[in-house]
């Protein structure tokens, strides 16, 4: 039945924006330049979408990061991506570029939601910067989950990833499913993958996590007509690049106020 104040959830959204939005070697860029969304990350020629950058500059200053890891490269046009392919190509050969340089059309780096760091020092490896497991960069790491970072390519999932292990390379996805991946040790492809069997009229995900509780289930696309929720409900709404949409609801209006607290810079 349908209830009164009805929001048409998911009318006119692209499967292919959002935070979670999975792009690798199978799935490309599908979205349109996103780059009137991205903003310039303080004094460093980095940029990077509006709230990822915010959120990244939170991290940095709760931790004391600021001048000891710098931003190396965040947001990349297609013809970005396409020149660094080409140079790396040339620099370090073939084998080397196809473990760390995603294809055109084909790179994290081009939604802006991906940022490389680096520990702070001269001369900064452009492509694979130092970004060790100790000292400020663990804090780093540590912190990241807790705020919708997540450590995108870890060892482990080179199989699944198709990237070598980049401990510098993070995106961001959004909380609580940073914190969730983390605990379950999955991968954006795996959790993708996982969220597709909490389909809206199944059973969802429930999880209670940093004090908040949080509802979390997954649209086909092309049954997003169907989908209505009542207006007071906070969520948030994600595509997957795949084949549908991730929806978030905040199940109280405490976290809501969390949220805002990070100011975005205009
Ligand atoms: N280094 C990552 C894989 C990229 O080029 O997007
Ligand atoms: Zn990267």
């Amino acid at each position: 039945m349908k209830r009164k104040n009805e929001n048409k959830l998911l009318a006119g959204r692209s499967i292919h924006e959002g935070e979670l939005i999975l792009v690798n070697a199978r799935y490309p860029v599908m979205a349109a330049n996103p780059a009137g969304k991205v903003i310039s990350l303080k004094d460093s020629g980095v940029s990077m979408e509006r709230r990822a950058a915010s959120v990244l500059l939170y991290i940095m200053k709760s931790i004391g990061g600021e001048g000891a890891i710098e931003p190396v490269s965040g947001y990349r046009t297609e013809g970005e991506q396409r020149q660094i392919y080409k140079d790396s190509e040339a620099d370090r050969g073939e084998v080397f570029t196809r473990k760390y340089v995603a294809l055109p059309n084909h790179s994290e780096h081009q939604t802006g939601l991906a940022i490389d760091l680096g520990l702070s020092r001269e001369n900064i490896d452009f492509i694979c910067p130092d970004f060790p497991y100790e000292g400020i960069c663990q804090r780093f790491r540590e912190e990241a989950a807790k705020y919708g970072y997540i450590q995108r390519y870890k060892e482990e999932k080179e199989k699944i990833t198709g990237i070598s292990h980049e401990p510098w390379h993070f995106r961001y996805v959004g909380y609580p499913h940073s914190e969730i991946m983390e605990k379950k040790g999955m991968c954006l492809e795996e959790y993708i993958q996982y969220v597709r069997q909490f389909a809206f009229d199944r059973d969802h995900i429930h999880v209670e996590m940093g004090g908040q509780g949080f509802e979390i289930f997954y649209v086909k696309e092309d049954q997003a007509e169907s989908v209505s929720l009542p207006e007071k409900e906070i969520y948030k709404v994600s595509g997957n690049n795949v084949d549908g949409f991730i929806v978030t609801l905040w199940k109280s209006a405490r976290e809501e106020r969390l949220y805002r607290d990070i100011s975005i810079p205009s």
